[in-house]
């Protein structure tokens, strides 16, 4: 194994910030993983495991190990008359998976099309997109013990699933490698258009609901609305959807009444942060190379230059005037290091 040290993440993080970290290491199979865990001259470095990078914002030099996941294959481990059963490695290319399949005539992840990273984030964030959430399809998800080196397999209902989060970002943060991910895709297409956008853009692009429409109406949707990472350098959403109060949200709406939330209780509403940026006038919003999105206002970019305390700081002003404004906290999607 090629252990680097003092090795710029600028290539590592899709934000583009030009930061250093102690020692950098690519793992290719689980024998890496153990190989790294047990070398008893990095066993007091803190170690941390980046996938695409597309959900980090770094502030500083890492002061540690980082672990690049490049634990590449997809098996397909039962196949019945209904659904496909498959293990993918933690360091595939989310994207590259949904065409696979999409090319296997199979459903679930249609609608997770272009979602920038990597399998192994896929659990952490629980990540999602138009209607659809990744625990939908995860049976279970395989790791390593950073501490032990011993191998554990989790269930889906024991992750504590929910809106962009697991207990991988919890109590098991820090603490495993995710090595592989066990999926169920289905063999009966699901169509899942609940979502607006997507029956606009079908209808647009003049196509019958099937997964493959579906994933090529939410690419389409994808790239008017969201900057490519690989062109605009950028992490995606950067705050979460908050939910508030429904009888707040009364109160909001009699000041505010185009402002958009969707019921998800009785008593809870997420509101689309977005709209409360762009109301706020925020939208395009850019203080040296650090900016939002003209197009997507939930989405922090950087231009070229800016720093991850650039950025932060630009975060933390989008907070204060949300709060100000609405009374609103915004909590942050993207992990601050
Ligand atoms: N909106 C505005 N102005 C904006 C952006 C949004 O008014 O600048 C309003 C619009 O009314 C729009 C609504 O907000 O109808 C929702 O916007 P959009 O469909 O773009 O979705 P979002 O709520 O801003 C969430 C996810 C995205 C995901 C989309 C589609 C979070 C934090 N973000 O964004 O996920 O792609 O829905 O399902 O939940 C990500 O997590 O990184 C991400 C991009």
């Amino acid at each position: 194994m090629n252990i680097k040290k003092n090795f710029s993440l600028k290539k590592y993080n899709s934000f583009g910030i030009d930061i250093k970290t102690k020692y950098f290491v690519s793992l290719k199979c689980e024998q890496d993983v153990n190989a790294i865990i047990s070398n008893k001259k990095y066993k007091k470095e803190k170690k941390m495991i980046i996938g695409g990078g597309s959900n980090i914002l770094f502030t500083d030099d890492y002061k540690g190990m980082i672990l690049l996941n490049c634990i590449k294959g997809i098996n397909v481990l039962s196949d019945n008359r209904n659904n496909i059963t498959i293990e993918v490695g933690a360091g595939e290319v989310w994207h590259n998976l949904v065409v696979w399949s999409i090319k296997n005539n199979l459903s679930g992840i249609e609608n997770l099309a272009l979602i920038p990273g990597l399998v192994g984030a896929s659990p952490i964030q629980n990540i999602g997109a138009y209607g659809v959430e990744v625990k939908n399809v995860i049976k279970s998800v395989h790791y390593i013990e950073i501490k032990t080196g011993q191998k554990k397999i989790i269930h889906n209902n024991e992750c504590n699933f929910k809106y962009r989060d697991s207990i991988f970002k919890n109590k098991l943060k820090d603490k495993v490698i995710i090595t592989k991910v066990v999926y169920t895709l289905s063999k009966i297409a699901n169509n899942n258009i609940q979502y607006g956008a997507i029956q606009k853009e079908l209808k647009k692009i003049k196509k019958d609901p099937s997964p493959k429409n579906i994933a090529e109406a939410v690419t389409n949707i994808r790239n008017r609305k969201l900057p490519n990472p690989k062109i605009l350098a950028n992490c995606g959403s950067f705050f979460k959807n908050p939910k508030i109060e429904t009888t707040q949200f009364e109160k909001l709406k009699k000041i505010f009444p185009n402002i958009v939330g969707y019921k998800i209780s009785d008593k809870e509403i997420k509101i689309a942060a977005g709209w409360l940026i762009e109301n706020a006038g925020l939208k395009g919003y850019r203080i040296g190379d650090a900016g939002i999105h003209k197009n997507q206002a939930l989405v922090l970019v950087n231009y070229g230059k800016a720093t991850g305390n650039e950025i932060l700081s630009l975060a933390n002003m989008i907070k204060e005037k949300i709060k100000r404004m609405y009374g609103i906290v915004l909590e942050n999607e993207v992990t601050i290091l």
